[in-house]
């Protein structure tokens, strides 16, 4: 009879009686399109978790990202400093607005968006810098701020995966001039689809909100002076967000835990030179969106350890593969760092229900898979 197992996933999201609620509440209101009580409230609370003045809902972390770039006016033939190692909605995002994403490598120490050279990057046509908190991981913003002002770049952060990650004691998402979020079912608080954007910049937030609703001027129905979009979050998504939202600093908490548990655990590996643990900056504090390692062993077959560790009833997945190396992105030239991290890198299980003894199994499986 063979083993089973149970299965550990790599994420599950966590819902309970206070999102039923608050759905149960908008059906029986009746307000389960755009407009409703529950985004002004997600809007104001999330943004406020923030440390920011304005949160603009939207349909999902892609048009998020859409949204803010449109709004900081980057169009056709602008160029945009993506890093390379990250989801390819980054990417899309820019192309979404005609421009032109130019693809940088990763920081060994910390996985996110190098910023060695990062001037040297700059043209005469570009107009932002994307950095991605990747993983949870903040970027190094001072040494991106620098180069943004000193070319009047506008700085958009992804911040997709980084719900409560903070730079030198700051939350992400208000160190640029824009910050979005996703809440996509595997993210550190989920609405199923949806996104956000926030900012302190009330010009920003007010064209947000308008091309955001098919650039319809608010005061005037069905006047449009520009071309928008309909990238809108339902009363029935941000009822759900509502209810996260006020548990968003548990999770955050949870997903801190579990990423003590997983370095203590992987210590013995990580000490015999099997693995390279998740980093944390010293000015960093990172949410382990997805608690992840890099098998350092050159000869070790990634994909082959993931399908040892399935067959051993854990789920994984693999890094990011870089933008650049990608079909519609291919640029034919080689991006080191981000190719050697996505090659061996792995996000191990991470979901917040997770307890210690689940971690041990993950780790367990992960050992045995590396020895073949
Ligand atoms: C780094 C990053 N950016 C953008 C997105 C896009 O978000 P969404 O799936 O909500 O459109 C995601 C995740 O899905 C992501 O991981």
């Amino acid at each position: 009879m063979p083993v089973v197992h149970p299965f550990i996933p790599v994420s599950e999201p966590e819902l309970g009686d206070e999102e039923l609620a608050n759905v149960v509440s908008a059906v029986r209101s009746g307000w389960i399109s755009s407009l409703g009580e529950f985004v002004v409230e997600f809007e104001r609370e999330f943004a406020a978790y923030c440390g920011a003045r304005h949160g603009i809902a939207t349909s999902n972390g892609t048009t998020a990202l859409h949204l803010a770039l449109v709004s900081a006016g980057i169009g056709p033939g602008d160029e945009v400093l993506v890093p390379t190692l990250t989801f390819i909605a980054t990417a899309n995002a820019v192309r979404y607005c005609g421009a032109v994403p130019v693809f940088v490598d990763a920081e060994p120490d910390t996985w996110t968006m190098t910023t060695a050279g990062l001037d040297s990057r700059v043209t005469s046509r570009t107009r932002a810098i994307i950095p991605v908190h990747l993983y949870g991981h903040p970027c190094d913003m001072d040494a991106i701020t620098v180069v943004a002002r000193r070319h009047g770049l506008a700085v958009i952060e992804d911040a997709a995966e980084a719900h409560g990650a903070e730079y030198r004691g700051r939350r992400v998402g208000t160190l640029g001039t824009v910050g979005c979020f996703s809440f996509y079912g595997n993210k550190i608080m989920t609405t199923g689809e949806g996104g956000m954007c926030v900012t302190n910049d009330a010009v920003l937030a007010d064209r947000m909100r308008v091309l955001r609703d098919h650039g319809m001027d608010p005061k005037r129905h069905y006047w449009h002076e520009v071309i928008g979009f309909n990238y809108r979050m339902t009363n029935l998504q941000a009822a759900i967000g509502a209810a996260q939202v006020k548990k968003l600093p548990r999770f955050v908490e949870k997903k801190r835990q579990i990423a003590g548990w997983y370095r203590e655990a992987l210590a013995p590996l990580a000490r015999a030179g099997r693995v390279h643990l998740a980093p944390e900056a010293p000015w960093a504090r990172n949410v382990f969106w997805m608690y992840s390692v890099v098998l350092a062993d050159p000869h070790a077959s990634r994909d082959a350890v993931r399908a040892r560790m399935k067959e051993r009833g854990v789920d994984s997945r693999p890094f990011f593969h870089p933008l650049h190396t990608l079909p519609p992105y291919a640029v034919g030239k080689s991006l080191p760092v981000s190719e050697s991290l996505a090659s061996a890198g792995l996000n191990l299980p991470s979901g917040g229900r997770l307890q210690r003894a689940d971690v041990d199994t993950v780790v367990n499986a992960l050992a045995a898979a590396l020895e073949g």
